[in-house]
């Protein structure tokens, strides 16, 4: 029997892989008319429950009924014909395709069998205008940021619509003007009727949206609550299994007065990519955080720093010296690392092991000609995975199969392996559940301590406050506002962001 309301039900669901139990035995009813949070740890199994709910994987037991009648989707389109639309953690649409196209790709409009090309630009305009999205349709999706293809992808996932959307971490590479638009798009949707299913790391998110909540933990369903009733302590410790330890927040200690030369300075640079007249400078041991709306031009100075793109104007020193690097090899080679903000397409090597995807920087810096020996390799990999708490059975295995915070992590220990002087982290702690969140800003202080210079973009206002000891905040593609020391706060922060031209 179905719950009261319920448009999915799912009973007993189980997914194995070989040596994981991912889902195990799952129970779970999500009502016409409801937000739900599917919630837990990294590896905890929402990603998988969501793709056997959506045909990617067929559950190895168990019942999947939409109102009332038992389905087996076979694949996301099958999902779809029965009114179950998703987003996935990772942006799933073509990158060589029109943005016009990916929104109504695979139920493109018709006419005799031809595709009715001018009415889908039409369509397609039409619906991202109903989320305030200005985008040119006909250009490639790959020409817009990660943030942006995960609005379109959003947008086609609601437009599909009947009456189920799945949203697996829709909101982790969005700004809060987006995910404010996000959710006032789910609310109306959930107004309609629409049951509506979301992942998601961030606790405010869950409070702010949500009506119900399911948590799980290695595999299984902890159990299902409202979620005004639920306590935030009680969540964190559902999710968990354990209380979360208090973070006090400390920051980097206070280099700016230091006499040393400056690790890092940027003087009045501007790169290919767009940023100008950028200034500043960052001693040993400093967390630099980099502030400012999506687009705002954060990833560019990352990028800029890193030789991805070229230096137009100005100059960087690194201590002494002039630093010019022409292309990641240079910049690595004088010891930076990057670590991306999208790891699909610019972190993780698929066919490669985790050992493999761990090892690869550092390796490279060392030179192929002389490669590290497979128990040094082994010796490095269970170090990291240690000290960065990765849930990985078997160093061995594809990285794919490890969860999507999981990879994350792989990413940031490939780095830590190259001991660089400067880290470059964008969006550290996209996808990372809230207790690797607190372990990650810890080791962000350590690594200050041991005399690392750190370069930090977030869009976590909070985050960075907790252990920047300089914030840049930065407005179209320009450094608008330094804010240092004492005079660190959110609400500062945010006054620069807002702060009108
Ligand atoms: N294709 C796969 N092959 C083998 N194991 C897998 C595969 N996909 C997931 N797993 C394993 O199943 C478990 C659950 O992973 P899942 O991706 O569902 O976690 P999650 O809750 O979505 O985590 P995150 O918050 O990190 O995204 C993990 O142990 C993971 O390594
Ligand atoms: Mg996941």
């Amino acid at each position: 029997m179905s719950a009261q309301n319920a448009v999915l039900q799912l009973t007993g669901v189980c997914k194995r892989f070989k040596g994981v139990i991912a889902v195990n035995n799952v129970d779970l009813d999500l009502r016409a008319g409801e937000i739900h949070a599917l919630l837990g740890e990294n590896g905890a199994g929402k990603s998988t429950l969501i793709k056997v709910i959506t045909g990617v994987y067929t559950p190895d037991g168990g019942r999947i009924e939409i109102d009332g009648a038992a389905i087996c989707p076979k694949s996301t389109l099958d999902a779809q014909k029965h009114g179950i639309s998703t987003v996935y953690q990772e942006v799933n649409l073509l990158p060589n395709l029109s943005v016009a196209h990916n929104l109504y790709l695979g139920r493109e409009p018709r006419r005799f069998g031809c595709i009715q090309w001018k009415k889908l630009q039409r369509d397609a305009r039409a619906l991202l205008q109903r989320f305030s999205l200005d985008i040119d349709v006909n250009e490639l999706l790959s020409s817009y940021s990660i943030a942006v293809q995960q609005l379109i992808a959003i947008a086609r996932a609601v437009d599909c619509a009947a009456k189920v959307v799945i949203l697996d971490e829709p909101t982790a590479s969005l700004d809060s003007r987006e995910v404010g638009l996000l959710f006032q798009i789910l609310r109306t949707l959930r107004d309609q009727g629409t049951a509506i299913l979301i992942v998601t790391h961030f606790l405010d998110q869950v409070y702010a949206l949500t009506d119900r909540l399911t948590v799980m933990r290695n595999g299984e369903k902890v159990g299902t609550f409202v979620t005004a009733e639920l306590p935030r302590e009680a969540l964190v410790s559902h999710m968990l299994g354990k209380e979360l330890q208090a973070m006090e927040a400390s920051r980097a200690s206070q280099h700016t007065d230091s006499v040393d030369p400056a690790a890092l300075q940027l003087r009045e640079l501007s790169s290919s990519n767009g940023i100008r007249n950028i200034n500043f400078s960052a001693q040993r041991g400093d967390a630099i955080g980099l502030a400012g709306l999506l687009g705002s031009g954060r990833s560019e100075v990352c990028a800029a720093l890193f030789g991805l793109d070229s230096v137009t104007e100005g100059e960087i020193r690194l201590g002494e010296a002039p630093y010019k690097p022409r292309s990641p090899a240079q910049a690595i080679a004088q010891g930076f690392a990057l670590c991306p903000e999208d790891r699909k397409t610019d972190g993780i090597v698929h066919p490669l092991s985790v050992r493999e995807n761990m090892i690869i920087a550092h390796q490279a810096q060392r030179g192929w000609w002389r490669p590290l020996r497979r128990s040094e390799q082994n010796k490095l990999v269970a170090d990291a995975t240690q000290r960065l708490k990765i849930v990985c059975s078997d160093p061995e295995k594809p990285i794919g199969e490890l969860s999507g915070g999981n990879q994350q992590k792989v990413i940031l220990a490939r780095w830590l392996m190259t001991h660089p002087q400067i880290l470059i982290l964008d969006e550290p702690t996209r996808g990372i559940d809230i207790g690797a969140h607190a372990e990650i800003l810890q080791l962000i202080r350590k690594l200050c301590a041991e005399g690392m210079t750190l370069i930090v973009a977030s869009s976590e206002i909070e985050e960075l406050v907790a252990f920047s000891n300089k914030i840049l905040v930065m407005r179209d593609k320009r450094l608008s506002t330094t804010i240092a020391g004492q005079d660190i706060s959110e609400n500062a922060v945010l006054a620069a962001i807002a702060e009108p031209d």
